[in-house]
């Protein structure tokens, strides 16, 4: 009784949207970031952090530089398409829109390389319906837990050697039916990358970008979002002629979602 009092005072207040959480879906960057050995090494470069002697204040100042593609980053379709949208050149109408969240975590743990396949977009849709226009569909493996330990996170013995690498990703097939059958605004993985290393053509990377959508690698905590009814913000840095930006992804629900996540658990 007492509960069903509280879940109608908490959908009472959902239809007015009073309140929204507000989830982190970023890996922080440094000290420990991580990118792919091909890339040059994350500098962190303190310039000034001391007492001013001229405005007599404490200042703090650094520089910094990384691949576009650390951590949790969103690559723009000129990354692998030649033509194509540049990061700087991506409306923010297309890094707003509904969450749509595959959970795979138990597959992903007892199958090396799992894939998303068209039967999770289709499991998906069969309990929340179609992936609404717009929405960016993001496999949720359980991967950022191995965040910030490189040998973790690439899940290979030799860093050095990329074909090494074993993650979870998408299939090609997934993506393509994904892409070809629904609107979406971006394709992404909590895993570092949308194509399996161990594949030699990066086919998802590019069916993705051939139709201008950007793909989001990195994702983190996606286990404090619900599979459906959220916004994702993708805030890309506005980066002349870039092919993607370390950004500090984030998303909002209602806060009586959650509460009604919390009581399905
Ligand atoms: C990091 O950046 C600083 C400032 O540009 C530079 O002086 C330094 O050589 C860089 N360090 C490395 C390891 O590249
Ligand atoms: C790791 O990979 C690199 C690059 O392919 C190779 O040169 C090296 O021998 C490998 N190390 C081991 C221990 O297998």
């Amino acid at each position: 009784m007492v509960y069903l009092v509280l879940i109608f005072v908490c959908l009472f207040v959902c239809s007015f949207q009073l309140d929204v959480e507000v989830v982190d879906l970023s890996h922080t960057i440094g000290p420990t970031t991580i990118s792919v050995p091909i890339n040059p090494p994350f500098n962190f470069t303190v310039l000034e952090r001391n007492f001013n002697e001229r405005y007599r204040i404490w200042i703090e100042g650094n520089w910094f530089g990384m691949s576009e593609h650390t951590l949790t980053h969103v690559d723009a379709p000129a990354h692998m398409s030649m033509g194509k949208e540049y990061i700087n050149e991506i409306p923010l109408e297309k890094l707003i829109g509904p969450a749509v969240v595959l959970d795979v975590k138990r597959k992903a743990e007892m199958v090396q390389e799992y894939g998303i396949s068209i039967t999770d977009l289709f499991d998906w849709e069969r309990r929340f319906g179609r992936i609404p226009d717009g929405a960016a569909v993001i496999m949720n493996s359980g991967w950022d837990r191995r965040y910030p330990h490189p040998y973790a996170v690439f899940n290979t013995r030799n860093i050095s050697n990329l074909e090494t690498y074993r993650v979870p990703s998408w299939t090609f097939e997934a993506a393509d039916w994904l892409l070809t059958n629904r609107r979406v605004i971006a394709i992404g993985v909590d895993s570092p990358s949308v194509d399996f290393y161990s594949g030699e053509t990066l086919p998802v990377h590019r069916r993705i970008f051939r139709d201008s959508v950007i793909a989001l690698e990195g994702v983190a905590n996606l286990d404090s979002l619900p599979l459906h009814g959220a916004t994702i913000y993708i805030p890309a840095l506005k980066l002349y002629k870039g092919s993607g930006t370390p950004t500090r992804i984030f998303a909002t629900f209602p806060k009586c979602r959650s509460f009604l996540h919390k009581l399905k658990k």
